[in-house]
């Protein structure tokens, strides 16, 4: 069926933190070279994201920074939105589910679907801690996966196995609050009843076996274990309010709003909104990594189906994972390449980026990022083979025409085939896209420049050109044809550097994907515009420089390691901790304890008196770097004898997971001896 217009939509990306690689390549990247494609054909697309800025991930994080909720999302719906735009991904809207018309949007869905009479209301027991007096949904539970047994898994999914859960299936449930163990607590809430909704579901996942094979084939598991009714609500306080009565203190389960969000960002890009969602002969498109699956081909097109007048989604094109260096991206871990921070070290090499993503996109398996890699495809392909074919084009073409396109004198017979070649590229490219195999449309894009590289290295024209001056015309002519149809193939790919070299060629702005099929693109005449190299080498200490950071952060990371954090203390009372004395000291002398590896004798001046402690700080001080160092001193410790000497007191000191010490010790110089540690 041919559609009349698109509507694309990216992944709604949770604004609890900045965008990463494994974002950009998971889902931002294909849907944006899939866009720019269809507008390059002329067809009518609006490319839908924004921000997901409700759901558990959120307040935790508020809750880690002691910030709220909302300025959380107002920090990184500000830092996403950026990384986006800088990155050349072109979305016609990036909206964000905190904005009014979303809460509007969400809260008028469920209602419709709710005096529709399509959720079950039922009472059910949740997970609750006693301690945060809260109900536990969603990622405030954590615990074992009863599918793959990772003890990291949340109340509504296992990152590791990608099972998709609920917070009762847990082994071993703990709060992600307090870590206490939660009881079970009676709550309302409503359910859409996916159960009953499964022969529907089926007939249309069945009409979609056209899907990618992982797509598919986790829709199919999916409905051969039977959907189970699933609860669209949620007992939290950030969210969109339930809108019907008795539903206080509850909000709608993320997943239910943030999908709406997409068709509320469309309202919030035009007036014309419904015909983008209503309209049967829009081809609606998805764009998600593997772990949003089953919301997308299953939940979502559950809701529209109820809803009765949405259409429903004809692709859901969702990646595999991007790995870094071998092992998972992970926020929490810092083992990322943020879009950011790339961007800082790497100015204007988006589309370097955007190459290595896309020619190594985890399309059909999870793939792996390796800086050298990033190397190797710059300066092996780009540098090498699109850059250099380019270059030497527009440079011999300044040299033997002062920049004016030559006229085609005669074409060969190898002419004629390579000229047939070149238009078939723009079919071929674009068969590819369209089946979402943007790794092998990248592919044949670069076959084009082999092709030009080729033209020239067998026609030689800086040799010709000494013998057969009007036979160098013609070849500079055809290369420089090749290089305007790569100039427009190139963009959907590499928009940054189809500009650069549209610019340089001169060439007339808003060309159409039909025009690579041309072979006249510059007609005999035209001036060229100064040339510059499209890309550069990258160097081996760049890279070296960033695995360094990446090990760095390894290490870090082992360091702060919280699974050695040791677990708290049970509480004590405010009267326990002011029966201790902790005052300022001095430690005015220091020696080893003979025999011993750890102990040192200090005399320290606690401003009361002068008094002898004996510590285990041998093995992180030596005895004479610590003269004069001011530490916390407990002075009321009962004395106790140690090594034979008898010690009166003890110094506070910091341990990190490595054992090793540091003084807790006054930041300020005028703190004087004697003064209280409160
Ligand atoms: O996995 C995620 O990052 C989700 N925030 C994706 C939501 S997509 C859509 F439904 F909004
Ligand atoms: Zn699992």
């Amino acid at each position: 069926m041919k559609f009349k217009r698109h509507t694309v939509t990216a992944a709604l990306p949770y604004a609890n933190g900045p965008v990463h690689i494994g974002h950009l390549a998971g889902c931002y990247l294909p849907a944006d070279i899939y866009v720019r494609y269809l507008r390059s054909k002329g067809e009518d697309v609006k490319f839908i994201c924004g921000s997901d800025e409700h759901g558990v991930p959120i307040t935790i994080k508020a809750k880690k920074e002691g910030i709220t909720p909302q300025q959380v999302v107002d920090k990184y719906h500000k830092i996403m939105g950026d990384a986006f735009k800088e990155f050349g991904v072109s979305f016609d809207v990036y909206s964000r589910t905190s904005a009014k018309v979303h809460h509007e949007t969400a809260s008028e869905f469920f209602k419709t679907l709710y005096d529709k009479g399509v959720f079950t209301e039922e009472i059910t027991e949740q997970y609750f801690d006693e301690k945060a007096n809260q109900f536990l949904a969603d990622r405030y539970i954590v615990g074992t996966c009863p599918k793959c047994g990772n003890e990291n898994a949340y109340g509504d999914q296992c990152e590791k196995c990608g099972s998709t859960l609920n917070a009762t299936d847990l082994i071993n449930p703990k709060s992600a609050l307090s870590g206490e163990k939660p009881i079970l607590k009676k709550t309302k809430n409503w359910f859409l009843p996916l159960d009953k909704m499964q022969p529907q579901i089926e007939a249309f996942i069945d009409s979609h076996k056209e899907w990618k094979s992982n797509v598919f084939g986790q829709c199919k598991s999916w409905l051969n274990s039977g959907l189970q009714p699933r609860a669209m609500t949620r007992d939290l306080d950030w969210g969109v309010k339930v809108p019907v009565d008795g539903a206080e203190g509850k909000v709608l389960y993320v997943w239910f709003d943030a999908p709406i969000g997409y068709i509320s960002a469309t309202k919030d890009l035009t007036p014309d909104w419904e015909k983008y969602w209503k309209d049967k002969e829009t081809k609606l498109v998805h764009f998600i990594g593997k772990d949003n699956i089953v919301f997308h081909c299953i939940i979502f097109p559950a809701m529209l189906m109820a809803e009765g007048s949405y259409i429903l989604p004809e692709n859901v094109p969702a990646n595999e994972f991007l790995n870094l260096e071998g092992d998972k991206i992970s926020t929490s871990r810092n083992w990322a390449v943020w879009l950011h921070e790339y961007l800082l070290e790497f100015k204007d090499k988006q589309d370097v980026l955007r190459y290595t993503l896309c020619a190594n996109a985890p399309e059909t398996k999870d793939n792996d990022f390796t800086w050298k890699d990033f190397q190797a495809k710059n300066n092996n392909e780009l540098v090498a083979i699109l850059g250099n074919f380019v270059n030497r084009t527009l440079v011999l073409t300044h040299k033997y025409y002062n920049g004016k396109v030559p006229v085609a004198a005669e074409y060969t017979k190898g002419d004629i085939i390579l000229l047939e070649e070149i238009s078939k590229f723009p079919a071929k490219i674009a068969a590819s896209i369209e089946q979402y195999r943007f790794r092998e449309a990248l592919a044949e894009l670069m076959n084009l420049a082999r092709l030009g590289n080729k033209y020239l290295a067998d026609n030689e024209p800086w040799i010709l050109i000494k013998t057969d001056e009007k036979r160098v015309q013609t070849i500079m002519n055809l290369s420089l044809q090749i290089s305007a149809n790569l100039t427009i193939l190139m963009e959907p790919f590499l928009p940054f550097t189809s500009k650069k070299l549209g610019a340089m060629l001169n060439l007339n702005e808003g060309l159409k994907w039909i025009d690579a099929t041309r072979t006249d693109l510059l007609l005999p005449g035209h001036q060229i515009n100064t040339a510059s190299l499209l890309f550069d080498k990258v160097e081996d200490e760049i890279i070296v420089a960033q695995v360094q950071k990446l090990a760095d952060s390894k290490k870090m990371n082992e360091l702060n390691s919280t699974s050695e954090i040791e677990v708290p203390k049970s509480d004590i009372t405010f009267d326990d901790f002011s029966k201790m004395d902790i005052r300022v000291g001095t430690i005015i002398e220091a020696e080893r304890v003979p025999k011993t590896d750890k102990l040192l004798k200090l005399l320290i001046d606690t401003g009361i008196d002068k008094r002898t402690v004996v510590s285990g700080i041998a093995g992180s001080y030596k005895p004479e770097e610590i003269i004069g160092q001011q530490v916390s001193i407990l002075v009321n410790l009962a004395p106790r004898k140690i090594k034979g000497i008898e010690s009166q007191g003890m110094i506070l000191m910091a341990e990190n997971n490595k054992g090793e010490l540091s003084f807790v010790a006054p930041t300020k110089a005028d703190m004087n001896n004697g003064g209280s540690v409160k």
